[in-house]
């Protein structure tokens, strides 16, 4: 009996593909799946190869409006690409810097967005040189805040595993921890048992009060 309970019981629906605990990207996902609906609008403050922003286009439907920025061309043109090949119209991939967000979404969507992304760092395979910055990802973090409905939610998936992402990291931690705990709620996810310096999740709430 016990033997067919476990072939009936459903596989875990927040593990990573290897059985484990979710990686950083799967939690700020998962965190999104569960706030997200249709119709709703949305940024994606790196678009990169365009999964996340595939992501959440798909997640907020056709009736909702998708901002994807990127300051590399070759990014903007295969997030585009990813986009178009699964006929996706309602998400604008913007060749330019996520700290210039608030140009580029319209004002009448200005606090009114239910999610926003930052998936932090250079794009795999491509030149790390072109990485994320302190600067302007604080600059980009102030303007989401402004952008973000109340109640809306914002993911950061940071990697301090490389020299530019150890100090992005302690930026967003200072960051952070500076937010009016009446305006926002914050968290960490990480692992914190490996040696390395592992991945993190945060995750940045508009209280609706
Ligand atoms: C880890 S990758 C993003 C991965 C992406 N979300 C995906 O699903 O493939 C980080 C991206 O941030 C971009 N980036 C760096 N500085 C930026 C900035 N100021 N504004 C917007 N994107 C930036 C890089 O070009 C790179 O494509």
């Amino acid at each position: 009996m016990g033997g067919t309970m476990t072939a009936l019981a459903p596989p875990p629906r927040l593990s990573s593909p290897t059985g484990g605990l979710p990686s950083a990207v799967r939690w700020a996902h998962l965190l999104m799946e569960d706030r997200l609906r249709p119709g709703d609008a949305v940024v994606d403050g790196t678009a990169g190869n365009g999964h996340d922003t595939l992501f959440l286009a798909r997640w907020v439907g056709p009736e909702g409006r998708v901002w994807a920025f990127d300051v590399q061309e070759a990014a903007v043109r295969e997030t585009r690409r990813r986009l178009a090949e699964q006929g996706i119209t309602h998400a604008e991939v913007i060749h330019a810097g996520h700290e210039e967000m608030a140009a580029h979404v319209p004002a009448v969507w200005h606090g009114r967005l239910a999610g926003i992304m930052f998936n932090l760092g250079y794009l795999p395979g491509s030149d790390k040189k072109v990485t994320t910055q302190v600067q302007t990802t604080l600059r980009a973090l102030d303007a989401a805040l402004t952008l973000l409905a109340k109640g809306g939610l914002m993911t950061i998936a940071v990697y301090p595993g490389h020299e530019d992402g150890a100090r992005e990291q302690a930026a967003v931690e200072a960051w952070a921890a500076g937010l009016c705990p009446r305006a926002f709620e914050v968290q960490r996810i990480c692992p914190i048992n490996r040696s390395a310096s592992p991945p993190e999740c945060w995750a940045v709430w508009k209280r609706c009060a």
